[in-house]
């Protein structure tokens, strides 16, 4: 197996600063989880399928560290990030009489880790977290930047809390087990980044799509330290979203529509936001911010990473109709005006509205 260094990203926010260590075999190694704060009580939140594979070496690295390490295993998937799960975390919590120094470890996917935020961030108000993500959308996205959240039947990650983390631990020995579909919606994530921050980021992976689909560590390595370099620098700057951020969201507004219109579970999240960056793109293109060409080499790297490039019928009368009203509920609109992440010229977003007879022809023309 190919050997890659550890690197650590800095996530810049002054006394809630904390790092990401990205590397191979990291669960079982004490030293990553040295500047922990000390404690007497851990709990691990995990769930079926993720701790039979990794809860053992996670418990390896930290030996000795607490007195005692609890463990909670949550329902897998999507369509459980809910109110019912979250109470499960808090009532392990409560009844193993844990306090408020106790140090909770996520210990998963993005679901695990917004949900586990999420409880960390209102247990006693307040305890800390460990992200451990172990799929390639959560160690380049989810696990970094502090939000947290569970779903409403109304809308996607509509409860939630701004919480970071005290540290970030991407164990890419852990992408191995990962299947090869998680590991495609995962790559949508990293290609969002080009787009929005660095062309050379994106020539780069039209250059690496096979090592990272063969899951060449030292590919894997580049790809997920280049995203969270791109995050840190967008988090860093503004924290709570209230502006540079939603840039982060870039094919997510499409993509949310489509993940609750579907039913949550039925497409992955990472393949919404695959769709939703080709639909973005073109309303980009069709307001004149970006250039055909760019649409077609952006969805021929998302074809080629194994993703989606066409969104879903969510209503075979008016499916437009259906996909802006999914989208009005999104988090970044104003007022019942829905605002769009758009491409403004290659390697720079933009947030702004546009018009909803233009989104109308972009959703019919990119719909199957
Ligand atoms: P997920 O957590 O559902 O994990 C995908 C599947 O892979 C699950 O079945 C999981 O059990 C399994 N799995 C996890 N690690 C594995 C491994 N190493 N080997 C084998 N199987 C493994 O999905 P996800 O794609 O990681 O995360 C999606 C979630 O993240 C969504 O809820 C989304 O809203 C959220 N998200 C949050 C943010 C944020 O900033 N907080 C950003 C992006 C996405
Ligand atoms: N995933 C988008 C963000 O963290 O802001």
């Amino acid at each position: 197996m190919e050997v890659v260094g550890v690197y650590s990203v800095l996530i810049d926010l002054g006394a809630r600063s904390y790092s990401i260590a990205i590397g191979s075999d990291l669960l079982g190694s004490a030293g990553i989880y040295l500047g922990l704060p000390s404690a007497s009580t851990a709990l691990i939140v995990s769930n079926n399928k993720v701790a039979p594979l990794y809860v053992a070496k996670l418990r390896s690295g930290l030996h000795g560290r607490f007195d005692v390490i609890h463990e909670v295993l949550l329902p897998d998937g999507e369509e459980h990030k809910n109110w019912k799960v979250l109470q499960s975390i808090f009532d392990t919590l409560l009844s193993n009489g844990c306090d408020r120094k106790t140090v909770l470890f996520a210990l998963g996917g993005g679901v695990i880790g917004d949900m586990t935020g999420f409880a960390a961030a209102s247990y006693m108000r307040g305890v800390p977290v460990v992200q451990v993500p172990t799929t390639l959308l959560a160690q380049v996205d989810s696990s970094v930047g502090g939000k947290t959240a569970i779903n409403h039947p109304l809308g996607k990650n509509m409860i939630g809390a701004f919480y970071q983390p005290r540290l970030v631990v991407c164990d890419l020995a852990t992408l191995d087990s990962l299947p090869l579909r998680e590991l495609s919606a995962g790559l949508a994530e990293v290609i969002k980044y080009g787009p929005i921050a660095d062309t050379n980021f994106m020539d780069w992976l039209e250059s690496s799509m096979e090592a990272l689909l063969a899951r060449e560590r030292s590919a894997l390595a580049h790809a997920v330290r280049r995203s969270c370099e791109i995050k840190a620098w967008v988090v860093s700057q503004d924290e709570k979203e209230t502006g540079l951020r939603a840039i982060l969201n870039f094919g997510h507004t499409f993509g949310h529509a489509i993940e609750a219109g579907m039913g949550y579970g039925v497409w992955l999240h990472g393949e919404g936001v695959a769709a939703g960056m080709v639909m973005a793109a073109e309303l980009s293109c069709r307001l004149g911010l970006v250039d055909a060409a760019f649409v077609e080499r952006l969805t021929a790297l998302i074809a080629r990473a194994g993703l989606p490039t066409k969104g879903p019928v969510l209503d075979v009368t008016d499916n437009a109709g259906r996909y802006l009203e999914l989208m009005r509920i999104d988090k970044k609109s104003e007022g019942g005006e829905i605002r769009f992440v758009l491409i403004d010229g290659p390697g720079k977003a933009v947030v702004r509205a546009a018009p909803d007879a233009l989104v109308r022809e972009v959703i019919d023309a990119c719909c199957v």
